[in-house]
């Protein structure tokens, strides 16, 4: 009789802790998937860089961006630069007034929440020829 109860109230224990340790567990592992993500940094372009080799806008595609993120712009200096630009400087290919020009030929950029223009404007033609990206990135 006391060998049983005493197994009574051994299983009386360890049901709740069980109970308690795979709620914890659950807990645990929802909050892992739920944490903030990681800010990315992406080399614009991968290995062809901020060039005319593919269209810009075509790298962007299937990706998905988030505010905070990194862009890194890597082009010859001496031939080509980067211009943020907005929306109506995107669609005619000029820089507008406030637009700010980079020309390091290694720009690391964070994107802002929302849409970003970026084009080339170091030989006129570039952009036209597709030396222009725009990119919408998400909230984080
Ligand atoms: C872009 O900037 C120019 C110059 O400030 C301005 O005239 C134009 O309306 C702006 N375009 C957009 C879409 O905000």
């Amino acid at each position: 009789m006391a060998r049983s109860s005493g197994h009574v109230a051994y299983v009386a224990a360890t049901v709740p802790m069980a109970i308690v340790v795979t709620v914890l567990c659950l807990f645990l592992a929802n909050n892992v998937t739920h944490a903030r993500r990681r800010p990315a940094t992406y080399i614009v372009g991968d290995e062809f860089g901020w060039d005319l080799v593919i269209p810009m806008d075509s790298w962007t595609r299937g990706k998905t961006f988030y505010a905070g993120d990194t862009l890194v712009f890597k082009y010859d200096d001496l031939t080509s630069n980067m211009v943020v630009v907005n929306r109506t400087g995107y669609e005619n290919c000029m820089a507008n007034d406030g637009s700010k020009e980079y020309d390091s030929g290694n720009d690391r950029i964070q994107l802002p929440y929302g849409d970003s223009y970026y084009i080339g404007t170091y030989n006129p033609y570039d952009c036209a020829a597709g030396l222009k990206m725009a990119i919408k990135a998400l909230a984080n």
